[in-house]
C-alpha cells in the first residue's frame, strides 16, 4: 500500500474533459440546471465547488432547491454511521421526485462511494442512481455525465487511485473567503477512521500552485484562505526539495491576504517550526484545531494516535507560549472500543485541563474494514450515549470559562451573513476562531469590522463596533 504512485493528471487528460464538456453542452437532452447536495467535512464542500464549476462550464444554472433541479448529486460522507444514512435517506426521497419529473438525473459521489463493495451495492440495491463516481474521479464529471447522457444504464467509476488534479473550474460558495486544498488523502490510519481507505494516500500539491491560487484569489479580493487538508501539518512530504507546511505557510504569509486558516492539524507532526512561524506571521489567525480524540494513553495507543496526554499538553503549552491567547478547538471520540470509565475520566480532565473555544464530539462509530471495528468490548450505546452527555456538559462549562477572557477586548469580525436572531445583527468570526455577533446590516457581509466584545450569549461573543478609519484597522492581534 505504501508503495502507491501519485497520479498527476496531465494537461492533455483536462483538456479531453474539456472536450467532454464541449460535447455535454451541446446535447440536447443535457440537464439544464443542478443541485449539489454535500455531506461531510471541508475537503467535500470544497469538492461540491469544484462539482459546481464543472457544471456551470457546461452551461448549467445551479437550482436554489433539490426539488427544482433536473440534476442532482450527492457528495457523500461516511467517517460515521450516521452521515452515511442521512445520504442514502435522502437519495432514495428523490425517487419519488423523479415521478414528477422524468428528466431528472441522480449522481452520488463522495467517500461513502469510494468504499470497497459500494459500486455493486448502488448497482444492485438503488437501482434509480444514474450515475455514481468516486473521490478520485471527480475531474471526470464531464465525461461521466456524457457517459450517462449517451446511455440508459447506470454509470458507475470508482478507482482506487491517488489523483491529484489541478486547474479544475471552481464556483466558489464565497467572495470573501475560499478553500484551498493543499494535500489529499491520509496515510495514519487512525484504528477507528475509514478516511484513509476513501481519500487515498497523503499527497501533496506543488507549493507553486498553491501560491498561485492564493495570488489569484487576493486579485479578486479574497480576504480569508482556509487551506485545507487531512493532516496539513505533514504537507511537503514526498515533493522535491525541503517543502514543509511551516515553509507554505512563511510564502503564503508573504502574499498579504488578510487572514489565514488552516485544518486539520495531526498533533504528532505539529513541529517547533510550525509554533514559530504562528508566532510570528501577520497574516495567519490565532487560532488552532488540533484533535485530541481522548485522553487517557492507553486509549490513545489503541488509536494509533502516536502521541500521549503529556506530549499532546506539551504543544498545547508551547501554542500558547508563542501565540498568546490562542484559540484552541478539538475532536473528540467517546465509546472507543474497551474505554472504561476511568479512561472516559482522563478526557473529562484533558478538555478541563486545556480549556478548548469548542469541540466537536463524537460518539465512536465502527466502521468497516478498520482495525477498531474488530476490537473486542465494543461499548454499548447506552453507556457512550450518557459518557457523551457529560462530556458536552464539561464542555460547555469550559468554553464559558475559556471564551470569557475575549470580554472587554478588540476582535476584528468577517461578517458572513445576518444574525439568525435579528435582522439589525450580522454575526462572523473573530481572529481566534470564536464566532460574534454585532449590530449591522447586509452590506456588511464580507467586510472585516472591528468590535469590542462586550458579552457572551450561549456560545457566542457579543460585539460592538469601534469606529475608526478603514486605513488605520490593524491586521496582527
Ligand atoms: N483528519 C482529521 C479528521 C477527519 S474526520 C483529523 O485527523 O483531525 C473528523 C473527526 O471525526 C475526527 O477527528 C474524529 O474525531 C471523528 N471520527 C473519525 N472517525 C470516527 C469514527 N469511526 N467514529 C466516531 N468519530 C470518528
Ligand atoms: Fe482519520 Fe486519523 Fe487520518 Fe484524521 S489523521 S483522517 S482521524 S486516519
Ligand atoms: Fe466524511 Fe470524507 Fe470528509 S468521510 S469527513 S467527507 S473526508
Amino acid at each position: 500500500m505504501a508503495d502507491r504512485k501519485i497520479i498527476h493528471i496531465t494537461r492533455e487528460q483536462m483538456a479531453e474533459q474539456l472536450h467532454y464538456a464541449a460535447m455535454v453542452s451541446a446535447m440536447g437532452n443535457r440537464p439544464t440546471s443542478y443541485h449539489v447536495v454535500t455531506y461531510g467535512c471541508q475537503m467535500n464542500a470544497h469538492d461540491s465547488e469544484k462539482l459546481s464549476g464543472m457544471l456551470r462550464d457546461m452551461g448549467m444554472t445551479e437550482a436554489a432547491d433539490r426539488t427544482e433541479a433536473d440534476f442532482v448529486i450527492f457528495n457523500t460522507c461516511c467517517v460515521r454511521d450516521n452521515a452515511e444514512r442521512r445520504a442514502l435517506g435522502n437519495v432514495t426521497w428523490l425517487k419519488e421526485v423523479r415521478k414528477k419529473n422524468p428528466r431528472l438525473i441522480i449522481a452520488v459521489c463522495g467517500c461513502m462511494i469510494q468504499q470497497p463493495g459500494m459500486a455493486e451495492k448502488i448497482l444492485k440495491q438503488y437501482r434509480f442512481v444514474d450515475l455514481a463516481f468516486g473521490t478520485s474521479n471527480l475531474y471526470k464529471l464531464p465525461e461521466l455525465l456524457y457517459r450517462t447522457l449517451s446511455s440508459d444504464r447506470a454509470v458507475v467509476v470508482v478507482e482506487d487511485e491517488d489523483t491529484i488534479a489541478e486547474e479544475l473550474p471552481i464556483k466558489r460558495l464565497r467572495k470573501d473567503a475560499a478553500y484551498i486544498t493543499i494535500m489529499y488523502g491520509c496515510n495514519n490510519f487512525c484504528s477507528y477512521c475509514i478516511v484513509p481507505y476513501v481519500r487515498g494516500r497523503e499527497r501533496s500539491r506543488e507549493m507553486e500552485a498553491i501560491l498561485r491560487e492564493a495570488r489569484e484569489l487576493k486579485a479578486s479580493g479574497v480576504k480569508e484562505i482556509m487551506l485545507l487538508g487531512q493532516n496539513v501539518n505533514s504537507y511537503g512530504k514526498g515533493l522535491e526539495g525541503h517543502v514543509t507546511f511551516a515553509g507554505l505557510l512563511r510564502a503564503l504569509d508573504e502574499i498579504g491576504i488578510e487572514r489565514i486558516r488552516f485544518m486539520t492539524s495531526h498533533p504528532k507532526d505539529l513541529s517547533d517550526e510550525l509554533i514559530e512561524v504562528m508566532g510570528s506571521s501577520r497574516h495567519i489567525l490565532p487560532q488552532f484545531h488540533l484533535p485530541v480524540q481522548h485522553g487517557n494513553d492507553e486509549i490513545l495507543r489503541r488509536m494509533n494516535r502516536h502521541y500521549t496526554r503529556a506530549q499532546y499538553l506539551d504543544k498545547v503549552r508551547k501554542l500558547r507560549q508563542a501565540v498568546p491567547g490562542i484559540g484552541l478547538t478539538t475532536d473528540i471520540i467517546v465509546g472507543f472500543p474497551g474505554e472504561t470509565e476511568e479512561q472516559f475520566q482522563d478526557t473529562l480532565s484533558i478538555v478541563r485541563e486545556v480549556g478548548y473555544d469548542s469541540a466537536f464530539t463524537f460518539i465512536y462509530s465502527p466502521r468497516t474494514g478498520t482495525v477498531a471495528a474488530g476490537m473486542p468490548d465494543q461499548v454499548a450505546e447506552d453507556v457512550a450515549t450518557d459518557r457523551i452527555q457529560r462530556l458536552i456538559a464539561v464542555q460547555e462549562e469550559s468554553q464559558r470559562k475559556a471564551m470569557s477572557r475575549f470580554i472587554g477586548m478588540e476582535e476584528e469580525v468577517l461578517v458572513e451573513g445576518l444574525s439568525r436572531r435579528s435582522s439589525s445583527e450580522v454575526s462572523g468570526h473573530g481572529r481566534h476562531g470564536v464566532s460574534i455577533t454585532l449590530p449591522g446590516t447586509e452590506s456588511d457581509i464580507g467586510s472585516i469590522i472591528r468590535v469590542r466584545v462586550t458579552a457572551m450569549k450561549n456560545n457566542t461573543l457579543v460585539g460592538e463596533r469601534i469606529d475608526e478609519p478603514e486605513e488605520s484597522i490593524c491586521v496582527k492581534s
